[in-house]
């Protein structure tokens, strides 16, 4: 038998297997790690950073290969701004890399743009980039990618609060009207079903302010391997351990 086909059949049979059990509607990534990347092989932090939008793509790629309907992606949180003024400058000009690369590649593949955060404070060549490739996507109807790029759970659900706030204090609505569904409603994942998974790359085991409302049944999975070595395979594993975990939401099996 010829090896390369052994290889390639193989391949697709796990790859089809692996759908057959029923992907995860929606998975959530902590991608972090890239600093270390960096420094373990002696590189500045921003190389890591770059060598991360690699992963990026391919993993983007991946979620949409078995299809997953809904990619979130943290990029850069509230805290992040915290780092050293050229960190984050560079980190502020990734986006627009990224879109320049892939901008086309999203459009082909049907793939809907949405960014989670506050854009208002992102560099004016930041925002103007990422919200053309918003409007650009908007129609499409396939994979839905939403990047978290200025976000935290906090600061989300504080707007969410006030807003609520402001609602019963204008009479549109009552104190027992706020439910589940009225903060579901004026959170920025407004419309979108909580995440099934949550992969963290980088043996850090916390969620750094990442969907805190969101995650309170989230099945989480983290991996030691740092983010710009995290691979498709590396990813198709986390969906086949998802595939094995059994769901309770409180109740019994
Ligand atoms: C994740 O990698 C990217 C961002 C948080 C923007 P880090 O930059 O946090 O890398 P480490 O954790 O320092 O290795
Ligand atoms: C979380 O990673 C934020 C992103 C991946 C964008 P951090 O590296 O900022 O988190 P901490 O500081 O280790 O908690
Ligand atoms: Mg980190």
């Amino acid at each position: 038998m010829n090896l390369k086909n052994f290889f390639v059949r193989k391949e697709t049979g796990n790859l089809a297997e692996l759908m057959e059990e029923g992907v995860p509607y929606h998975v959530a990534v902590i991608m972090d790690g890239n600093g270390r990347w960096a420094k373990k092989r002696g590189l500045p932090r921003i190389a890591g950073h770059r060598a991360g939008m690699e992963s990026v793509k391919s993993i983007t790629r991946a979620a949409d290969e078995i299809g997953i309907r809904i990619l979130t992606l943290y990029a850069f949180s509230t805290e992040n701004w915290k780092r050293p003024v050229q960190e984050v400058d560079f980190l502020m000009r990734l986006p627009q890399e990224f879109l320049l690369m892939e901008l086309d590649t999203l459009i082909k593949k049907n793939v809907r743009l949405q960014i989670l955060g506050d854009v208002s404070a992102l560099p004016s060549h930041t925002r103007e980039s990422v919200l053309e490739a918003v409007d650009k996507t908007a129609s499409n109807t396939g994979m839905l990618l939403n990047i978290a790029l200025n976000y935290g759970s906090r600061a989300e659900l504080l707007a969410a609060i006030k807003q609520i706030a402001a609602d019963v204090r204008s009479g549109s609505l009552t104190i027992d009207q706020i439910n589940e569904e009225a903060v579901n409603s004026r959170l920025l994942t407004r419309g979108i079903p909580d995440p099934d998974l949550l992969i963290r790359t980088s043996g850090e085991l916390r969620l750094s302010n990442f969907l805190l409302w969101q995650c309170a049944y989230t099945e989480l999975w983290f991996t030691d391997v740092l983010w710009p070595d995290f691979t498709k395979e590396h990813f198709y594993e986390a969906i086949r351990a998802y595939q094995k975990r059994g769901r309770r939401f409180g109740g019994l099996k």
